[in-house]
């Protein structure tokens, strides 16, 4: 294509037809110098909450034999973010354990948070530490409030506790009765005495009668999926939160129920489902196979125990490692597609093909 020969630039302001050489130069110095100077401001941040903060144990209360719950204030008693019912924190423990807590206290206390922490002697020691090393008085990091079950305010709903999983739904009950919904709570455990942040369900009782109930599995037996959703009444929400084997009954049974929704949180990792046997290699050449029943996290963690790891769920990215060759079968919620580009893996609940091999950056 002929080009045409470039015009002949304008005089400027001041009639000169040459450019000016120091604002020539000053030119070339800000379109090199500016961008260098903010490119910081143009990566993107972390949303406020999302920035870990130090918080101090304000108070620690025994809330059942093995529960113990924390009230967390700012060091300099100043205002905390909001939070939702169903929100959680993540806890960055004294040894570099991260586990979320759902907050238990009253999202209308700008002042604190509460999480309500259960002792798992054999679990991966994040409770235990909990409970051994967050004295009244000491500092942890906190990030946080995020809300992954959030309350969506239904105007017919039925919340199940199971133990410990009363912890989200007690502010849901709470915020359901203030909003004048229509109601009902129910808190399952082994026996009364058992039952976390009993007396606060107490208290919610006697102020709203017949909206509470208690089964104690000593008493009238291990309560049956289908018996707990028979009390949603026709097109309620149901919000459920409590041990693994309880959820999974509440899934398997939902389809015959009244409610038309079916919201939980887990406190476990979710059953593997078309989950196939693969292989893992170390930088050190080890090999590791992954069991169909088993995930590329629990398997790691068997090799080098100091694997980080906390919902064990796919969401809050602590278990992410970079994978040096081999396809990922992608199973988490959280990564972006430009961090799958990149070869990020959730080795909670990502996995490989049959009989594949995956080499990963450790
Ligand atoms: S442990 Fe949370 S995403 Fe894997």
């Amino acid at each position: 294509m002929p080009t045409s020969p470039r015009p002949t630039p304008p005089p400027d302001l001041y009639g000169r037809d040459r450019p000016d050489r120091f604002l020539a130069g000053l030119d070339r110095f800000s379109s090199w110098y500016v961008p260098l100077a903010t490119r910081r401001d143009r990566r993107p941040r972390p949303p406020e909450d999302d920035r870990p903060r130090e918080l101090t144990v304000a108070r620690r209360a025994s809330v059942a034999p093995d529960a113990v719950a924390l009230r967390l204030v700012a060091p300099d008693g100043g205002m905390l973010p909001r939070w939702q019912p169903g929100a959680h924190l993540d806890l960055e423990l004294p040894s570099g354990r991260r586990r979320q807590y759902s907050l238990c206290g009253d999202p209308a206390d700008r002042y604190a948070y509460r999480v309500a922490v259960r002792l798992v002697p054999d679990g991966g020691g994040g409770s235990a530490e909990v409970h051994r090393e967050l004295a009244e008085g000491s500092r942890v990091a906190v990030a946080g409030p995020r809300n992954a079950f959030p309350f969506a305010r239904e105007p017919r709903v039925l919340l199940i506790a199971g133990g410990i999983g009363v912890t989200p739904v007690l502010p849901m009950a709470r915020e359901a009765a203030w909003h004048g919904l229509d109601w009902t709570l129910v808190h399952t455990g082994r026996t009364r005495d058992s039952l976390p942040l009993a007396e606060e369900v107490d208290t919610l009782a006697r102020r709203h009668p017949g909206r509470v109930e208690v089964l104690a599995d000593d008493e009238g037996g291990v309560p049956d999926a289908a018996e707990l959703l028979a009390r949603a009444p026709q097109g309620a929400a149901v919000y459920a939160c409590g041990p693994a084997p309880m959820l999974d009954a509440l899934q398997r049974a939902f389809p015959g129920s009244a409610a038309t929704a079916l919201h939980f949180e887990r406190f476990t990792a979710p059953p593997l489902v078309d989950a196939r046997p693969f292989t893992l290699r170390l930088r050190d050449g080890r090999e590791l196979p992954v069991p169909a029943d088993r995930s590329a996290l629990e398997v790691l963690r068997a090799a080098e125990p100091a694997t980080p790891y906390s919902c064990r769920q796919g969401f809050c990215g602590v278990c992410r490692l970079r994978v040096l060759s081999g396809a990922v079968d992608h199973r988490d919620h959280k990564l972006t597609d430009a961090q799958r580009a990149a070869g990020d893996m959730l080795v909670c609940v990502s996995r490989a093909d049959d009989g594949a091999c995956l080499e990963l950056d450790v």
